[in-house]
């Protein structure tokens, strides 16, 4: 098999902060539209849009109350329409976030739903009685407190595994099933490129035996899904799957199966979290273990499935700030992630202002915050007892914040991401940290992100080879060889402020890409300097 999206490399797009075109301090369409040439110049071949879909913005888009119309804040269908379009004349595809796990509350089928137990859209949603006065059972929600919330009126409790404003659809309900596919094919008929699924390894839940994630009919109703939607036509699709083993990840991306292309997998995201807590929790991240776990899941899909790559999205704190360093050594760090991930066997996934390293941005007072998750945890947490030092710690470590902050592409006020006043705060490093900066210097981490995909386009070894993890090195040095056809490519990472050797195996034929401009030894032992990365060619038939 030789997908379209086996190639490509995907720009994920959070459009509230990306551009904002008309000056209401909320990044929209247009806006998109106006930097789809940056876009091209990076050479990424996919957009990943998150929702922009009606929603009353609970969860920022995440809480749809339309699936078929855009929220007005980002603009029309025909604004729509235009990038589908603008994006394919540069042959960049359009995949389209898929949230059908939850509607919002706002969504006309839930407002029907409520209007009592005869309604015909009551069993969209998941219902059940109170039991002994109180809420049905202990499910939690993952923005905090109970997963049931009581409808006054009709006295019983509805599921929502996130916000109370975003209730459960009943996947077991064939009638909700068809309103989805109905709904994807809209979309498909307007020429998107595929889909990113949120959640949904949670579609297949039993909440009355507390199964949430990977239910037993999950895979059935994907097989469904995919049969009633894009299973014939040649689209991307990636789940959102946070628990999957590899294991698990074949039962979805198995071609042979017919469910999806590719699942996201999060074991290397939950290395810095303690066992058992959850991800405000967290403990320094061991490398030894990182490199285990990804070369695990470069080696053990075989050709039942293919890896996701990606360091960052909207969820997620900024990788050069969370596992890098984000001051002294910003520029050789966000280039050493870049490289490792990127030579890596998969799809690589870049979300907005990776490829210029922005940071977190850290924040004092809970004031400062707007996103749900760490609102409703901040104050779950105080009630238990926890200082406000240490949430406040918790959220600039981890919170979704800090990827949210808008798209920096200049030193102009507001960073040029809009000319009102921005819905969330501008990471005040703007000035130093920007587009145009990255683009007039030829050195820059956006020009590092711009070759790694020229790589990519132009050598089937990246694509394809095999990989294989380089054991015995110093903790810190992660390297690896891809190989394909007799061809070997040697990439290496320090992964560490200080400095580390490395002893090369074989002898450098050519040096494709490396964060430092010094030369490199061709063959013997290197000092590694603080996360110096780099990937060569190895001359081919020389004994190891
Ligand atoms: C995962 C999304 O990525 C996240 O942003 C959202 O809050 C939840 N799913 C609920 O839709």
């Amino acid at each position: 098999m030789s997908a379209w999206w086996q190639k490509a490399v995907v720009y994920q797009i959070y459009p509230r902060s990306f551009q904002d075109s008309n000056g209401d301090g909320i990044g929209d369409i247009p806006g998109i539209i106006s930097r789809l040439d940056y876009l091209q110049f990076l050479g990424i071949t996919a957009i990943w849009l998150s929702p922009v879909y009606q929603s009353p913005n609970d969860d920022n888009g995440y809480d749809i109350s339309d699936y078929e119309d855009i929220m007005s804040e980002f603009g029309s269908m025909d604004d729509m329409k235009k990038l589908i379009h603008e994006a394919d004349k540069r042959e960049i595809k359009l995949v389209m976030d898929l949230v059908v796990n939850h509607t919002s509350d706002e969504h006309a089928w839930f407002v029907e739903a409520k209007k009592g137990k005869d309604n015909p859209y009551r069993d969209y949603y998941v219902w059940r009685d109170p039991i002994n006065g109180g809420v049905p059972n202990e499910l939690h929600s993952t923005f905090s407190g109970s997963a049931w919330t009581l409808d006054e009126e009709s006295g019983q409790y509805y599921l929502h595994l996130f916000s109370k404003k975003q209730p459960d659809l009943n996947w077991e309900n064939e009638k909700v099933r068809q309103e989805v596919y109905d709904m994807m094919n809209f979309w498909l008929d307007m020429g998107i490129g595929g889909f990113r699924m949120d959640v949904i390894d949670l579609i297949g839940k039993l909440p009355d035996q507390g199964i949430t994630g990977n239910g037993p009919l999950l895979h059935t109703y994907l097989q469904e899904m995919n049969q009633a939607t894009f299973g014939s036509l040649d689209v991307m699709t990636v789940g959102e799957t946070w628990g999957a083993t590899p294991e698990i990840a074949k039962l979805y991306s198995d071609p042979e199966r017919k469910e999806l292309s590719m699942v996201f997998q999060f074991e290397h995201i939950g290395l810095d979290q303690q066992e058992g807590k959850d991800k405000w929790d967290l403990k320094t991240l061991s490398i030894g273990q990182l490199k285990h776990v990804l070369s695990k899941w470069q080696t053990s899909l075989g050709h039942q499935g293919w890896n996701s790559l990606f360091w960052n999205n909207h969820d997620l704190p900024r990788i050069v700030s969370r596992w890098g360093n984000d001051q002294e050594y910003r520029v050789e760090s966000a280039k050493m992630f870049a490289i490792l991930l990127h030579m890596m066997k998969g799809t690589p996934y870049i979300y907005q202002g990776e490829e210029i390293g922005m940071t977190n941005c850290p924040i004092s007072s809970i004031e400062e915050v707007d996103d749900i998750e760490s609102i409703n945890m901040y104050n779950e947490r105080l009630a238990q007892g926890y200082t406000k030092e240490s949430i406040l710690s918790s959220i600039n470590a981890k919170g979704r914040d800090n990827a949210r902050t808008p798209m920096q592409w200049d030193e102009s006020e507001s960073a040029g991401f809009t000319k009102g006043t921005p819905w969330l705060h501008v990471n005040p490093n703007y000035p130093m940290i920007n587009a145009k900066e990255n683009l007039a210097d030829t050195n820059s981490i956006f020009y590092t992100y711009k070759k790694l995909i020229e790589l990519r386009k132009e050598h089937a070894i990246v694509v394809w080879g095999e990989y294989e993890l380089i054991e015995g090195t110093a903790e810190e040095v992660f390297a690896y060889y891809r190989v394909l056809n007799g061809e070997k490519w040697l990439i290496v990472a320090n992964f560490s402020p200080s400095e580390k050797t490395f002893t090369l195996s074989g002898a450098i034929e050519e040096l494709l890409i490396h964060n430092y401009q010094d030369t490199l030894p061709k063959i013997g032992e290197l000092l590694l300097k603080p996360y110096e990365a780099f990937v060569a060619k190895i001359f081919r038939g020389r004994k190891e």
